[in-house]
């Protein structure tokens, strides 16, 4: 599979009611239909679950991608609290997250459950954003890209493909935090990145993008796209990231 277009992705996290996601979303699908087929990317949005049927159906028809920001590996059961991939596919969702930070550190997610959830995706149909990444004081040890590749070891299944799996590689002091990643840094984790995953898979960078950052990030060859949190939120610095994609790709 050929990548042919970056791919940038909006995380809302746990924001947002559903009058503001509507209104989120309607500004992107306006700036979306004016634009046509200038803008040089694909898009997706990954709401909170309680807004994905609201944004889903501002966003119908609009080229724009709903996404999941977590499911459970089970399909149904007694998961009090969870959501099945087939829950949000239900809901119109192509992607979901898996394995971000916030989850790997705030619910001590392991790289096997994460593989597990990986599997739950891709039964249905759902393209799942595999998140990695170091800590600082993994980086400042020299341990960044033995970090990356177990935590890809331990929670990639073994019948990934490009066509069911996108990486997103946030270094975890990246997120949230206005620190960025050099770009030398990101396009030697990416080339390390490239050859433990399937041919064609599309490698996302993700922490404190913004719309001063982007265009340095996005036009590297070795990045297919961005995860985008903070700045997800806001429409026109959502836009101004998209924008930022080069078209067409070098
Ligand atoms: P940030 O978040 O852009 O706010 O740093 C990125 C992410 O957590 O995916």
């Amino acid at each position: 599979m050929t990548i042919e277009s970056k791919l940038v992705a909006g995380n809302w996290k746990m924001n947002g009611m559903r009058a503001d996601g509507a209104a989120l979303a309607r500004a992107l699908v306006e700036r979306a239909a004016s634009a046509g087929d200038e803008i040089g990317c694909e898009l997706l949005v990954c709401p909170p679950a309680t807004l994905l049927e609201t944004v889903g159906g501002v966003l119908a028809a609009s080229g724009i991608a709903l996404g999941g920001q977590d499911c459970h590996p089970a399909s149904k059961g007694a998961y009090t609290g969870d959501i099945s991939a087939e829950m949000l596919a239900d809901l119109g969702c192509q992607y979901v997250i898996l394995g971000h930070s916030e989850r790997r550190h705030g619910y001590a997610e392991t790289d096997a459950l994460v593989r597990d959830k990986i599997q739950g995706a891709r039964r249905a149909d759902l393209v799942a954003i595999l998140c990695v990444g170091e800590t600082q004081s993994q980086r400042l040890a020299g341990d960044a890209v033995d970090v990356v590749a177990s935590q890809l070891a331990g929670s990639m299944p073994d019948n990934a493909d490009a066509a069911n799996l996108v990486i997103a590689y946030e270094p975890v002091w990246a997120i949230g935090t206005g620190l960025t990643a050099t770009t030398d840094d990101i396009t030697a984790m990416h080339a390390e990145i490239r050859t433990r995953v399937p041919p064609g898979t599309r490698i996302l960078y993700g922490g404190s993008v913004n719309p001063g950052n982007a265009g340095a990030i996005l036009s590297l060859a070795e990045v297919d796209g961005a995860l985008v949190g903070g700045a997800s939120l806001n429409a026109d610095d959502f836009w101004a990231i998209a924008r930022s994609c080069p078209s067409p790709l070098p």
